[in-house]
């Protein structure tokens, strides 16, 4: 595999879950596979899970890893060609992706989108030419559109917790004080929309998703009814996607926040959300401590979604 920033990067689903499994039998079946090659994990954004999960993968397979964080003790990169440089950014990113590619075998990069200029971001400017111009395997870390491995993740974790063939997955839009990008709700959508699965999206007016992500989705507008009789209620937040408002919020609605009320509306549904979450924005403490939650084995499963897709790539060079 030598890019993997959408679910159409890992082949089949089953195939996908089938690699999964074996990493869970035994961590470090292949602990000799990334001896002597160098991961580069680039942050252009901050980050808890995806950089401790992403680097431990990397030393269950035996890679050295370099982190960097672009924006803590890094040039900052200009990333538009023709720009005169005689502003705060001293580096270009056509010759500092070559560099850092030249200083190791596989590139993991981390780079939001913009929320203020809505093409940029929808032709995922920034992790295209690491692809183009790094020579090596590319792999997202969450870019401007979606968040691969966090979804891989989350399909894997409701197939470990499911307990009906075809259940019913909620992707809810919930409230948040900021702006934050559509990229986990389009990338869960994407790989939702690969499985047999009941698959509905509930959101306020207004906050529709790509159609492009959308897909074959049901879409409720009705929170109370779309929770009924699901399996899994998926919470997660995104700024508006259409019109000239793109990556703003138009209102905090609070009366979308998960709680133990809606959560009975649910055929004794399981609580996922990517982390961070703003508890009592997003989810009441009482939902997220209950044994409903399913957070903390969601994000464990980081490690493996990112130690399928090295092992791919390694596999590859
Ligand atoms: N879910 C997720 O990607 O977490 P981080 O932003 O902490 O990496």
């Amino acid at each position: 595999m030598k890019k993997f920033t959408c679910v159409h990067d890992i082949g089949s689903l089953e195939r996908a879950l089938n690699l999964a499994r074996e990493v869970k039998k035994d961590f470090f079946a292949h602990s000799h596979l990334g001896d002597n090659k160098t991961l580069l994990m680039i942050f252009f954004n901050s980050s808890l899970r995806t950089r401790l999960s992403t680097q431990k993968a990397a030393m269950n397979l035996g890679m050295n890893v370099i982190v960097l964080d672009i924006n803590q003790g890094a040039w900052k990169l200009e990333s538009e060609r023709g720009v005169i440089m005689d502003g705060d950014k001293p580096e270009h990113i056509f010759e500092a992706i070559p560099v850092m590619g030249s200083y190791c075998d596989i590139i993991g990069v981390r780079a939001f989108a913009s929320l203020t200029n809505k093409v940029a971001d929808y032709n995922e400017t920034i992790i295209n030419q690491f692809i183009k111009y790094s020579g090596k395997p590319v792999f997202s870390m969450e870019a401007a559109t979606r968040h691969p491995l966090q979804s891989f993740a989350d399909f894997i974790t409701i197939e470990e917790f499911k307990t009906v063939a075809k259940p019913k997955v909620v992707l809810t839009w919930a409230p948040h004080p900021k702006a934050l990008p559509q990229a986990v709700a389009n990338s869960f959508a994407e790989w939702m929309n690969q499985t047999d699965y009941d698959f509905v999206i509930t959101h306020p007016k207004g906050y529709e998703l790509s159609q492009d992500f959308v897909g074959k989705a049901k879409v409720e507008y009705d929170q109370s009814r779309a929770f009924e009789g699901a399996d899994f209620i998926y919470a997660k937040n995104w700024s508006l996607f259409n019109g000239p408002a793109y990556g703003t919020v138009k209102c905090v609605n609070r009366s979308w926040m998960v709680d133990e009320k809606k959560m009975q509306l649910t055929n004794s549904a399981k609580f996922m959300h990517c982390l961070p979450v703003r508890r009592n924005m997003i989810v009441t403490d009482g939902v997220i401590e209950s044994s409903a939650s399913i957070v903390v084995p969601q994000a464990a499963n980081r490690v493996v979604s990112a130690q399928v897709v090295l092992k791919e790539m390694l596999l590859s060079l």
